[in-house]
C-alpha cells in the first residue's frame, strides 16, 4: 500500500515532556512547534497530500490563560517566521476551526499566511485550530437545516456525501492514518465523521519527542495493513478508493 493521502496528527503530551523536565508547560509548546516544523517538512518531501495538525481544540479553551496566551503567541510567531519557508516548500495552508474566537492578531497572521500560499500546489497542511468535531457537525447540520427551511433543499435529499460538503474540511480527502502520540488512545473530539475508515497509530512518544523516524514507523505501519471498509477482498476484485 502507498502512503496516506491524508495524514492527521494529534500532538499531545507537550505538558508532561515538560514537566519531568521541570519547566514549565509552556516550555513544552515551545518544543512542540519546531517538532511540527520538522514534520510538516518531512511530509512535504515524502509527497504526502494532506496534513492536518490538531494543534488547538475547543477544550484547550478552559486551560489557564497564562498558557492560552502562549500557545497564541507561539502560533503567531509560527506563521510570521516560516510563511517565507512553506511558500519556498510549495506549502499551502488553510485552517478549519471556530476561528472567530482566535485573537484579532493570530487571526490575522493565519489570513496572511492562507493567503500567500493559496496558489502552493505540493502539502495541503491544515491547522486545526479551535477545532471540536462535534461543532462542525451541528454546524453543517445547521447550515443542511438552513437550505431546507428555505425551500431549497428537499430533506430526503440529505446524504453522507453532502453532509461531508458541508463539514470545515472540505474538500479534503478523509484521513487514511491518524497518529496519536503520548499514550492517549482516543480522538478527543478531532474528525469524528471524517475518522469513520481511517487507520490508527498510537505510540508513547511525547510530542517534543517525535521525530523522523517516528513518523516513518507510523507510515511503515500503515503500509503493511488491508484497508477493507468493512468489505471482503476477492481476488479479481479490487476495493475502491473510499475517500471523498
Ligand atoms: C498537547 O499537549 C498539545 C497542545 C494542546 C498544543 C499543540 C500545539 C503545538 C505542538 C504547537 C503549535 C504548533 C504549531 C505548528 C504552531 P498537552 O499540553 O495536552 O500535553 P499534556 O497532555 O502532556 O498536558
Amino acid at each position: 500500500m502507498s502512503l496516506p493521502k491524508h495524514l492527521a496528527i494529534i500532538m499531545d503530551g507537550n505538558g508532561r515532556w515538560a514537566k519531568v523536565r521541570g519547566k514549565p508547560r509552556t516550555y513544552g509548546h515551545v518544543k512542540g512547534t519546531r517538532v511540527a516544523k520538522q514534520i510538516i517538512t518531512e511530509c512535504s518531501r515524502l509527497g504526502i497530500q494532506w496534513l492536518t495538525l490538531y494543534a488547538f481544540s475547543t477544550e484547550n479553551w478552559y486551560r489557564p490563560q497564562g498558557e492560552v496566551s502562549l500557545l497564541m503567541r507561539i502560533l503567531k510567531r509560527y506563521l510570521r517566521k516560516e510563511t517565507e519557508n512553506l511558500l519556498k516548500e510549495n506549502i499551502r495552508v488553510t485552517v478549519v476551526g471556530e476561528t472567530s474566537r482566535l485573537p484579532k492578531d493570530v487571526r490575522e497572521a493565519l489570513e496572511k499566511t492562507i493567503q500567500a500560499t493559496s496558489r502552493c500546489t505540493g502539502l495541503n497542511l491544515v491547522f486545526a485550530l479551535s477545532y471540536g468535531s462535534r461543532q462542525e457537525i451541528a454546524s453543517a447540520v445547521r447550515a443542511l437545516a438552513a437550505e431546507v427551511a428555505a425551500g431549497n433543499l428537499p430533506a430526503e435529499k440529505i446524504d453522507e456525501a453532502l453532509l461531508s460538503e458541508k463539514l470545515w474540511t472540505h474538500p479534503a480527502p478523509d484521513p487514511d492514518l491518524i497518529i496519536r502520540t503520548s499514550g492517549e488512545s482516543r480522538l478527543s473530539n478531532f474528525l469524528l465523521w471524517q475518522a469513520a475508515y481511517s487507520e490508527f497509530w498510537f505510540t508513547d512518544v511525547l510530542w517534543p519527542d517525535f521525530n523522523q523516524k517516528n513518523l516513518h514507523d507510523a507510515l511503515g505501519s500503515y503500509q503493511q495493513r488491508q484497508r477493507r471498509f468493512g468489505r471482503v477482498e476477492t481476488s479479481n476484485e479490487k476495493l475502491p478508493d473510499q475517500t471523498h
